[in-house]
């Protein structure tokens, strides 16, 4: 979702701006936009579409400066306008730029125009660049005014403020959207992710909730919620740059897919290191968090939701606790029953999803103190917010389909489960290292489903001009069948539903003639039968079947009924296997479509409002 980069420094900024917001374009965004001081004026340009068009127009202005900050917008309030986009000006003296929703801006606004503020935009930014403004004029210098502003916002926020009054600072906020600064040598930056900065400096120092930082070329001061100073960690990044860069492959997404050997083999490093389940790969406080749970509640959104729900099928048969699953959006505005020796985990891939952080956050004020997050970047607020954490290692994930970030956290998940097992004297040494040995293996078995990609890229070419597809599974395929049907329809825009195979009869099935492609995710596992029995169904009924299945097996191909096996049978980490298919059908339609793979419609990689 929107981005935030900005600078100070002895060099011309622009093009440390511009760079940022190409590295923060993954993100997913409709508008950009930067604004510098110069010459003592404050100069901006905006444009909807791509931050190259801004960037041919910032050049065309022939725009330099020592001081500026960038955005990448994501439409919340107000369309997709120049007007709209930000940075947002005051009086022409002074510029912000903005992640979050401010709740109250409404009757700010009322306020701001009886004090004689216009409005040039629908957003709710705007409000918060007068506001400053306003306190300003009174007298505030600029940290103090936005410090005085802050108070008055309902909402989330990240904020970066420059004024051509005060050309040697710039200053910042945060609460509820992350935030951090770069600190280089004679000059720093702020940025709401890592990668916007990532060529200029690594040292970052993380905001936290209710902080305010001002920043010179020489020198940063943070200020806690209470306007006293405070001091940050300074943390070295480890991000990749060859993670964010696209290598020899057409799409982040066909990159990330292919990753997943490596990346799997990343996130179980730690445990084949250690040879064993042990509580401590889930941080130091693990063992005495994790002994005595009674139950598991998992909490997500989207994808993640789906890692979680094949979880639900591995804890509850491993470890014999019950395991819910939910929407983190439906949870945290429930009335929910708590229980202080549930462990409440969170998955995000980001750390940044509002609607997790806020069931989290939910959670621990219903008296959850058992929580563990899972998460595939350091550092960022979900993770910070939890006790456990377990970082998966995929890698920056670009693509705004997530992929190898679902497989990693599945992998975390089984490592979750199994070691349950274990504190609770469900598992015999012999499992153990079976269970080991399989983790071990499963890089190659997925190498072995890539494989699989021309035979996959045939089926896309049938699947393109569709309207709509089915996707079929049961058990702990199911949850697979359901991340099937979420990559088609992001990526290709065919409308696709997913069912348990065994609900196929109680209505879906009325959708089924010759003209619906129906995929079933169908391995040698004990429901394989009753799979065949539900393929029969949609096949009297005219609908064709595309099955992926593995070696095992012992079905082949028919009229109306084709098949591509996996090379083996993984046992229990089967849906980690057969996610790879399916991640391939949806990106082979998308390429035979000619949509947006990496940038899908209406989408963002970061979903920070809610
Ligand atoms: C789908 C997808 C989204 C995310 C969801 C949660 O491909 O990527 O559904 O899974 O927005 O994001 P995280 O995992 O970052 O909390």
């Amino acid at each position: 979702m929107c981005g935030i980069v900005g600078a100070i420094a002895d060099r011309d900024v622009v093009p440390v701006l511009i760079e940022g917001l190409k590295r923060l374009e993954y993100r997913g965004y409709d508008s950009a936009g930067i604004a510098v001081v110069t010459e003592d004026r404050v100069r901006r340009v905006r444009r909807t579409g791509r931050v190259s068009e801004m960037e041919s127009a910032a050049k065309a202005e022939h725009f330099t400066s020592s001081l500026g900050i960038g955005h990448t917008r994501w439409a919340t309030h107000g369309g997709v306008t120049e007007d709209n986009a930000h940075p947002h000006i005051s009086h022409g003296e002074l510029a912000l730029v903005h992640n979050g929703i401010i709740e109250n801006h409404e009757q700010q606004r009322e306020r701001l125009r009886g004090l004689g503020y216009t409005f040039e935009s629908q957003t709710d930014t705007e409000v918060i660049a007068h506001l400053i403004h306003h306190y300003r004029a009174q007298g505030a210098t600029l940290l103090g005014a936005l410090q005085t502003a802050v108070r008055e916002l309902d909402g989330a926020y990240a904020l970066a403020v420059i004024d051509k009054r005060d050309p040697e600072r710039m200053v910042a906020a945060r609460m509820g959207c992350p935030l951090l600064i770069g600190l280089g040598d004679g000059e720093n930056f702020v940025a709401s992710d890592v990668s916007a900065i990532i060529t200029s400096t690594r040292r970052v120092i993380f905001l936290e909730e209710g902080d305010t930082a001002e920043l010179t070329r020489e020198a940063v001061h943070v200020f806690g919620a209470d306007g006293e100073p405070v001091q940050r960690d300074e943390h070295l990044s480890d991000v990749s740059l060859a993670s964010m860069e696209l290598g020899p492959y057409r799409h982040f997404m066909q990159k990330e897919i292919h990753e997943q050997p490596r990346a799997i083999a990343d996130t179980i490093e730690a445990l084949i290191g250690s040879n064993a389940f042990t509580p401590e790969l889930f941080g130091s406080q693990a063992e005495d968090v994790l002994r005595d749970i009674d139950c598991v509640q998992i909490l997500a959104c989207g994808t993640s939701y789906y890692a979680g729900l094949t979880a639900r099928y591995w804890i509850e048969a491993m470890v014999g606790i019950p395991c819910a699953v939910e929407v983190a959006s439906e949870y945290r505005y429930r009335t929910v029953v708590a229980n202080p020796r549930q462990l409440v985990v969170t998955l995000s891939q980001s750390g940044e999803t509002l609607d997790t952080m806020e069931a989290l956050k939910y959670a621990k004020s219903l008296g959850h103190e058992r929580t563990l997050s899972i998460c595939n970047v350091p550092e960022s607020a979900i993770p910070r917010a939890s006790r456990l954490v377990y970082y998966t290692r995929a890698g920056a994930e670009i693509g705004v389909a997530s992929t190898k970030a679902f497989t990693t956290q599945l992998v975390a998940l089984f490592t979750l489960a199994v070691t349950l097992a274990k504190l609770r004297g469900k598992l015999s040494d012999g499992q153990e290292e079976e269970l080991l040995d399989s983790l071990r293996h499963l890089p190659g078995s997925v190498q072995h489903a890539l494989n699989l990609e021309p035979q996959i890229a045939l089926w896309a070419e049938r699947f393109a001009p569709r309207q709509h597809a089915l996707f079929l599974g049961r058990g702990v395929h199911y949850p697979i069948a359901l991340e099937g049907a979420l990559k088609l329809k992001e990526i290709t825009y065919i409308h696709a539903e997913a069912y348990p195979a065994g609900e196929l009869k109680h209505g879906p099935l009325a959708l089924v003639d010759k003209d619906m492609p129906v995929v079933v995710i169908a391995p040698n596992d004990r429901l394989l039968e009753k799979v065949k029995s539900n393929m029969q169904e949609v096949r009297a009924r005219g609908g064709e079947l595309f099955v992926f299945t593995d070696a095992d097996s012992q079905f082949g191909e028919s009229e109306g009924v084709h098949v591509i096996r996996t090379p083996r049978h993984v046992g229990m980490l089967s849906p980690i296997l057969h996610t790879i298919p399916v991640q391939l059908l949806a990106y082979h339609t998308a390429l035979a479509r000619g949509t947006d793979v990496d940038k899908p419609r209406n989408l963002a990689k970061s979903v920070t409002v809610e």
